[in-house]
């Protein structure tokens, strides 16, 4: 499909109001995005698992108005939010051309988190896809009769347009992102996968250590930039793909020792770009490190397969197959909780993507 497919061409303009309420899930990439051009298109391939309990709820209530410029109030955790507005208007603009009844409406953005506000987790993923599912419904309430596929499709390449990340959060329980030659896969929408994938990775557990939840130090979209011209970049996109193929015979196999090898690596790459760019930063805290230490430790002593992965922070996400679930709860509390801001961390696993509460 091309960018042409996802222009609604004609509407019903006689809706004078409605609203419509969904939830999305966050997601945690095994093989991190971290590049991209305009228009939000990836440098290189991504996959992720689709989170199940950190989710993004909002609702969209759309009024008929008068006047051509865009009207929208945000309402975060129920308070009118004006430091989100920039956003929105940026996502407006870019996607106006798909959704030509922008300007029609006056929308009443309602949203909240299920994870705490300032946890250092990134919400674009949820918050971005919640909206773009709020909008594709609203095409549908507006006469488009779309195919459940096309409904995904479009809600997918709409919240790619919001922040990259958030096109794989859309549907569970892996998500592909980024033209590559290993997986079915589109540059403009993320791509449930549809290879085969073994039973070691059915309900994965993801536990997210709140290491740092400040603020970003660093803006994904700044972070991006910083691999236009990057020394090492060309190589670092080679081998997003070469893992993404390793990927998927490890999900085929369930070699679980294979998958904790690419997943880290991920991890660390994502960081090491960082840590090589111009101007140059580090993201992991000193308890990051603690903690990554302390699961290598574990897993020597014990043969367990738990593994971390990161995003362009300080916070870790655990990962471990359903059958540890027990023994690597039991090692976190004991071992990892204290490197944790007020030994917080938030339980979580593998999961199936967006749900409509109410149209
Ligand atoms: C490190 O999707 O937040 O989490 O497209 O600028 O909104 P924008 O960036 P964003 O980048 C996420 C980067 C990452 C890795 C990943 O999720 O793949």
């Amino acid at each position: 499909m091309t960018e042409n497919d996802f222009i609604l061409k004609s509407f019903n303009s006689n809706l004078e109001a409605g609203s419509v309420k969904w939830s999305s899930p966050s997601n945690i990439a095994l093989v991190k995005y971290w590049g991209k051009r305009e228009p939000q298109i990836p440098e290189n391939p991504s996959i992720s698992f689709t989170l199940s309990n950190c989710k993004t709820i909002t609702e969209v209530t759309y009024t008929k108005k008068e006047g051509s410029d865009f009207s929208f109030d945000i309402y975060f955790e129920g308070e009118k939010n004006e430091a989100f507005k920039p956003k929105i208007q940026t996502f407006f603009e870019r996607i106006e051309a798909y959704v030509p009844f922008l300007r029609d409406y006056h929308f009443k953005i309602e949203t909240s988190n299920t994870f705490p506000h300032s946890s250092g987790i990134a919400s674009s993923a949820s918050g971005m896809s919640a909206l773009a599912l709020c909008l594709t419904s609203i095409e549908e309430y507006l006469g488009a009769d779309y195919t459940s596929d096309y409904f995904l499709k479009k809600s997918s390449f709409l919240a790619r347009l919001g922040s990259g990340s958030a096109c794989r959060s859309v549907e569970g329980e892996l998500v592909v992102w980024g033209q590559n030659e290993s997986m079915e896969s589109s540059d403009l929408y993320g791509i449930k996968f549809n290879g085969d994938l073994h039973s070691n990775f059915k309900n994965y557990q993801d536990t997210i250590l709140l290491v740092d939840k400040g603020e970003k130090q660093v803006s994904s979209t700044l972070g991006h930039q910083l691999m236009h011209g990057h020394p090492f970049a060309k190589e670092r996109f080679k081998q997003a793909h070469h893992h993404l193929a390793q990927l998927k015979a490890v999900f085929a196999s369930g070699d679980l020792e294979n998958f904790v090898k690419i997943v880290e690596s991920e991890a660390l790459t994502l960081h090491a770009m960082m840590m090589t760019s111009e101007p140059y930063f580090i993201l992991m805290k000193p308890n990051t490190l603690e903690i990554i230490n302390k699961i290598w430790t574990y897993r020597k002593a014990t043969g367990s397969q738990v593994c971390f992965t990161l995003d362009a922070g300080a916070n870790v996400h655990v990962l471990y197959p359903e059958n540890e679930k027990d023994d690597v709860l039991q090692f976190i509390k004991r071992d990892l909780a204290v490197y944790c801001q007020n030994k917080q961390y938030l339980l979580d696993c593998v999961g199936k993507g967006a749900q409509l509460i109410k149209n």
